[in-house]
């Protein structure tokens, strides 16, 4: 008969001594700077690391401290956080670094009861960071622990269920009272959940732990974890007025509580389908009191349509160009939001992906 799960020590030893033979190099994992870490941690918690290194890196060099984050503009810090994707995620980071500096002197909160309280930074952050920078034994718990617990352990919990993670909590804390160096466990947990129990194609045949894995020996692996299936996403059509007065087009800040909030953008329509109705189109221009060149070309040329896939929604987007024969009136632009800028200036400005994609394939 095989061990059904194995005992905490022996886990925390197998993983420590896997990791110190298998594990990535990265920036990261050579300092013991809350700030570096921190900001680390929250763009790898939606962003692989080969797309979040580069961030990293640009970041810390435009922001090497708490400090000077907090000294930057909101626009600039999303400008360097475009194409990253939820942007909350920059926008908390900012109020942060701006709390650290006002209420700490600039020293980063040393305690994960602590940390707990900054905006933006949850139990898995919050651990992270009290653990890599600080040895505090507390645990990580983010997708990768999820799945290398849930197979290992045999736990069926369904793990897109809020409550279940405290049971993942629970356990994955008893597991690191069982390690020597805590900050070495959470990485090593990590780690292997990133490098060898992979969600589609995990590396059993060569896994430490597979004579004690209760996946593993009950032929679950593939079924482990539980995660009930997220509801297909919605798509939206965004139609996007491209409004140009000679060599300028008019965006807006986004305010509103939706999308993208804080970024530039041009103006935009919600429709049904891919195809905007051309009333719509037309009472929109007429409310902003803009006089087009011509009328726009809705029906005759097809527009390529640009996608993006976010969390709980598809998106669909069009442009629709729109030359005015003249500049959009102080009076039509008030309470709009909207302002003429340069190309130049555009470049400079935080925007959304999808409008850098269109902008990317614009003439010169
Ligand atoms: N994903 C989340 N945190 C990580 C870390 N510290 N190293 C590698 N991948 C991670």
């Amino acid at each position: 008969m095989f061990a059904l799960t194995p005992a905490p020590a022996f886990f925390a030893t197998t993983l420590g001594t896997w990791y110190a033979r298998h594990h990535r190099d990265l920036p990261w994992r050579h300092t013991h700077d809350p700030y570096a870490i921190w900001l680390s941690e929250v763009i790898l918690q939606q962003t692989r690391v080969a797309q979040g290194l580069p961030y990293y890196e640009r970041f810390l060099t435009a922001y090497p401290t708490v400090t000077a984050l907090a000294a930057a503009s909101e626009d600039e810090v999303l400008r360097h956080w475009q194409g990253l994707g939820y942007y909350s995620r920059a926008r908390n980071m900012h109020h942060t670094a701006q709390l650290v500096v006002r209420d700490y002197g600039g020293a980063f909160p040393d305690t994960y009861a602590e940390l707990l309280q900054l905006r933006g930074i949850g139990p898995y952050t919050a651990a992270a960071v009290a653990s890599f920078a600080f040895g505090e034994r507390v645990a990580v718990v983010d997708g990768n622990v999820f799945r290398v617990l849930a197979r290992v352990f045999g736990r069926t919990e369904d793990i897109a269920k809020p409550a279940t993670r405290a049971v993942f909590q629970n356990l994955a804390n008893e597991l690191i009272a069982a390690a020597a160096d805590p900050a070495a466990f959470n990485q090593a947990v990590m780690e292997f959940g990133a490098v060898q129990c992979t969600p589609t194609a995990p590396d059993c045949l060569f896994c430490p732990l597979r004579e004690s894995c209760f996946a593993f020996n009950h032929g679950m692996v593939a079924m482990l974890p539980v995660k009930a299936k997220a509801k297909a996403a919605p798509t939206r059509h965004l139609h996007y007025l491209v409004l140009r007065w000679q060599d300028k087009l008019y965006l807006r800040k986004r305010a509103d509580r939706d999308i993208w909030l804080g970024l530039y953008d041009l103006p935009t329509l919600t429709a049904e389908t891919d195809h905007l109705p051309p009333d719509e189109l037309a009472a929109h221009l007429t409310a902003l009191g803009a006089v087009a060149v011509a009328a726009p070309a809705l029906v005759a040329e097809p527009l390529p349509t640009y996608r993006q896939t976010l969390s709980h929604q598809k998106l669909a987007a069009r442009f629709h160009e729109v030359p005015l024969r003249a500049p959009l009136s102080a009076e039509a632009l008030h309470g709009t939001g909207l302002a003429p800028y340069t190309a130049a200036e555009v470049e400079a400005l935080p925007k959304p992906q999808l409008l850098v994609s269109w902008l990317r394939d614009q003439p010169a």
